[in-house]
Order: C-alpha cells, then sequence, then structure tokens
C-alpha cells in the first residue's frame, strides 16, 4: 500500500511542481452565446489551456501572466463544425483523385487542418477519412508536430456492399479494399469494435443514398432498423456517438429509431421525422451551403455527372427542409461537409443559415453549445465559462446583425494559445 502512495504522489508531482502558463485576454465585448447577451470589457483568465476565471477588466492579473490584449475586438467561443472531411479537396472531383498516391490525403489533410483552426474552428469531427488519416492528424496535432483544430476522428465510414459509403465507381476485376463496408448486425458490430480498436471516437454509417456516390438513389435507404439498432447499440455500449449520413426519409426515420445522436444531411426529412428526431432528442446537422459551391464549380471540377443531377435534385429540398425543421424546433448543430466545399470557408455557412430561417445567435449557438452537447462535451466546449478549453476567436464589428462578420476571424486561440491574430 505505502509503495502504491510512494509510486502515486511520485506520477503526479510534476503536474504540481511545473510551474502555471497562464494568459490573460482582454477584448472590447464577448458574446455569451447560451442566452446572447454581450458582455462589456471582459477579462479571461487561461491557466495552461483551461480558462480559469472569467471577469470584468480592472480585476486582478497574475504576476508573470503573458498579456493578449484585443481593443476593437469582440470575442465568442472557439467554433465547432460537426461535418467534415480534412483529407478531401473538391477541386478533385469524379475520378481525378487517382492521379495520386494514397498518402497524398494525409498530406492534403495537414494543409486543411491549419485553414480549419485559422478560419476559427477549433473543434471538428471528421466523419470519414481512408487509412485512419484522422487519427493520425490528431496525433500529430496533440504532439505539435503540425497546427489544427481538435478533432473527434471517425476514421472510416462504415456502409452497406454498394452503397454510399462503398467505393461503387469501379468494376468487379477491380476489388478496392474496402475496410468498413459490412452487412448483417454481426459484422456492423465487428466493425464498430475494429474502428474504435484503431482511434475512432465517434461511429459514422450511411443510412441511405449520397449524392458524391454512383450507383445508388438518394434517397434510398442502405441499411435496416436491424442493422442501424445493432451499429448503435455497439457504438453507445463502448461509450461512442453516432452520426448517420442520411438524406431519404425512411433511413433518417429509422436511424432516429435506433437511437442516432446526429442526422447528417437530413435533406428529405418530413414532418413526422421531424417530431421523431424532437421526441428522442437526436441533432440534424445539415450541411446546407455546399449546394451553392457544388453546382457552380462542381463541373470544373470533374464532379460525376450522376452526382451534379442529384445535387439539382436536392439542394433546394434540403434548404426547405432546413428551414421547416427549424421552424418545427429540431434541434440543430453545425455541420458543413467541409471537403466537399474547400476546407477553411466553413464559416460560409452561417449566411446561409441565417436565410434559410435561423437568427444569427441561432446559427451561432448551432456552431458553438449546440455542437458541444451534442459531443458529450458541453463542459469544456462551446462556452467561454471557467472549466473550459481556452478556445477563442476574435471578429470586428457585430455578428447578430452581420452573421458575415464570422467569415473575417481576426484572432483564433486554441488552448490558450494565439493561431492567429490579424489586425
Ligand atoms: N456528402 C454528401 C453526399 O454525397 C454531400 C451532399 C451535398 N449536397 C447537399 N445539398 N448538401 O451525399
Amino acid at each position: 500500500m505505502r509503495s502504491t502512495l510512494a509510486a502515486l504522489s511520485l506520477a503526479f508531482a510534476p503536474l504540481f511542481a511545473a510551474h502555471a502558463d497562464t494568459v490573460v485576454v482582454t477584448a472590447d465585448r464577448m458574446l455569451d452565446v447560451t442566452n446572447g447577451r454581450w458582455v462589456d470589457k471582459p477579462q479571461i483568465t487561461i491557466v495552461d489551456g483551461r480558462i480559469s476565471a472569467v471577469a470584468t477588466q480592472g480585476g486582478m492579473v497574475e504576476a508573470g501572466a503573458r498579456r493578449v490584449d484585443l481593443p476593437g475586438v469582440t470575442l465568442l467561443p472557439g467554433l465547432i463544425d460537426m461535418h467534415v472531411h480534412l483529407t478531401s479537396d473538391p477541386q478533385y472531383g469524379g475520378y481525378r483523385g487517382l492521379e495520386f498516391t494514397d498518402n497524398f490525403w494525409t498530406v492534403v489533410g495537414v494543409a486543411n487542418a491549419k485553414k480549419t483552426l485559422e478560419a476559427g474552428f477549433t473543434t471538428v469531427r471528421n466523419v470519414g477519412s481512408s487509412n485512419y488519416d484522422d487519427v493520425a492528424l490528431k496525433q500529430a496535432i496533440e504532439q505539435g508536430q503540425i497546427v489544427g483544430p481538435r478533432i473527434v476522428p471517425a476514421t472510416y465510414a462504415i456502409g452497406a456492399t454498394g452503397g454510399h459509403c462503398d467505393t461503387t465507381e469501379f468494376p468487379p476485376s477491380m476489388n478496392v479494399p474496402s475496410p468498413a463496408v459490412a452487412d448483417g448486425p454481426q459484422a456492423i458490430r465487428a466493425t464498430v469494435r475494429k474502428l474504435r480498436k484503431y482511434g475512432a471516437e465517434v461511429i459514422k454509417f450511411c443510412g441511405t443514398g449520397g449524392v458524391f456516390s454512383k450507383t445508388d438513389a438518394v434517397g434510398a435507404q442502405q441499411y435496416a432498423l436491424d442493422e442501424m439498432k445493432a451499429l448503435v447499440d455497439e457504438a453507445h455500449m463502448l461509450g461512442l456517438k453516432v452520426a448517420v449520413h442520411a438524406h431519404g426519409t425512411s433511413g433518417i426515420k429509422d436511424a432516429i429509431r435506433a437511437g442516432a445522436d446526429t442526422i447528417e444531411h437530413a435533406s428529405l426529412a418530413d414532418e413526422e421525422a421531424f417530431r421523431l428526431a424532437k421526441q428522442h432528442g437526436t441533432w440534424f446537422s445539415m450541411d446546407i451551403y455546399n449546394d451553392d459551391y457544388i453546382l457552380a464549380e462542381g463541373e470544373k471540377n470533374g464532379t460525376f455527372k450522376e452526382s451534379l443531377e442529384k445535387e439539382r435534385m436536392i439542394g433546394l429540398k434540403q434548404r426547405q427542409t432546413f428551414q421547416a425543421a427549424v421552424k418545427a424546433g429540431v434541434k440543430m448543430v453545425f455541420g458543413t461537409d467541409g471537403g466537399i466545399y474547400p476546407n477553411g470557408d466553413n464559416a460560409k455557412q452561417f449566411v446561409t443559415m441565417v436565410q434559410w430561417g435561423m437568427t444569427p445567435l441561432q446559427a451561432i449557438q448551432a456552431a458553438t453549445v449546440n455542437a458541444a452537447e451534442a459531443l458529450g462535451r458541453p463542459d469544456e466546449l462551446g462556452v467561454i465559462a471557467a472549466g473550459s478549453r481556452g478556445d477563442l476567436i476574435g471578429v470586428t464589428g457585430d455578428p447578430l446583425a452581420d452573421v458575415a462578420r464570422l467569415q473575417a476571424v481576426s484572432f483564433v486561440m486554441k488552448g490558450g494559445e494565439v493561431v492567429r491574430s490579424t489586425r
């Protein structure tokens, strides 16, 4: 017993002995995103990457603290994008991606991680990548090898044979490895276990067809209810949340019934789906900016013709569904599908969300408090409060009057470290 205690105190000694790194940030004002109130002249103290106090300027500043004074700046919590693919770049559409070696995409991810963080997104959920690239990015960021946001990695997206998450653009003789294609409850459970083993912190699966896949109909359901239930049950048992790619009506409803946590896209959700989502507390994560980009740039990017056709069918409809869902009171998080459009442009979606029925505050909440809650991390992300991570962004002007201000972030801090300060 004594030796255990001695070993323990030895193990923790460096923690107590180390000199704490303290930084004090001041600005003109701060938005309390929980209730939409302005706080004037804030003074935020961050110790070893976590906020220790939120006070008003003029209060005590610890001797030896670093100071970051931001006159003229409005502070908000670091933003959260719940749906990105850091290792994708839309300019290589259709078969163009085949010109590159596998690890090309890892390197693309390194560049996109930096762009995303500099755009004010201090946390992202990466819901689908190959080769466990998102785990590698997360590790490299945490080790200080590269610069990027906090990442919640899904690794591979799980899906049915021939579905949106399978590779359906090759003939049978070209047998492309598909480590997360699984059919039937048992195989699906085993795949969830495998992905968690190799670093998944959220499970993504394809419940219906999609736009950027050949051979499937966007609205078609691709996993049966019992398969979805097995997947969600296994993931939840392992403590992981579940994100479902679902455009189609029946697939959305079954995913909600199965207990999924977030519905990605949700394009063809109907009133019954809204009711079910409210009843189950399911979040919608709707990438409604994409349509503008895909229709403007898709052809030039080499996007498959059938994908562009599917986009024309679903783009406007998804925005109308978003508007109806907001009106119905469905809980919303901010998810853009970065990678389908250029990563780093994430904040462009705020304007679209306001055009389609949200108040600027609601759109900001979707990317802060709501996202943090949907991640299961409301105590450390999405707010500027004691105990939270020192993740802050700064803008000039009033984002509640003009949400486009969030596209011009002038200050970004992650875990108490300044990432960007352009003034
Ligand atoms: N990853 C999605 C899919 O392929 C993108 C959908 C983009 N279009 C849209 N209107 N949100 O299905």
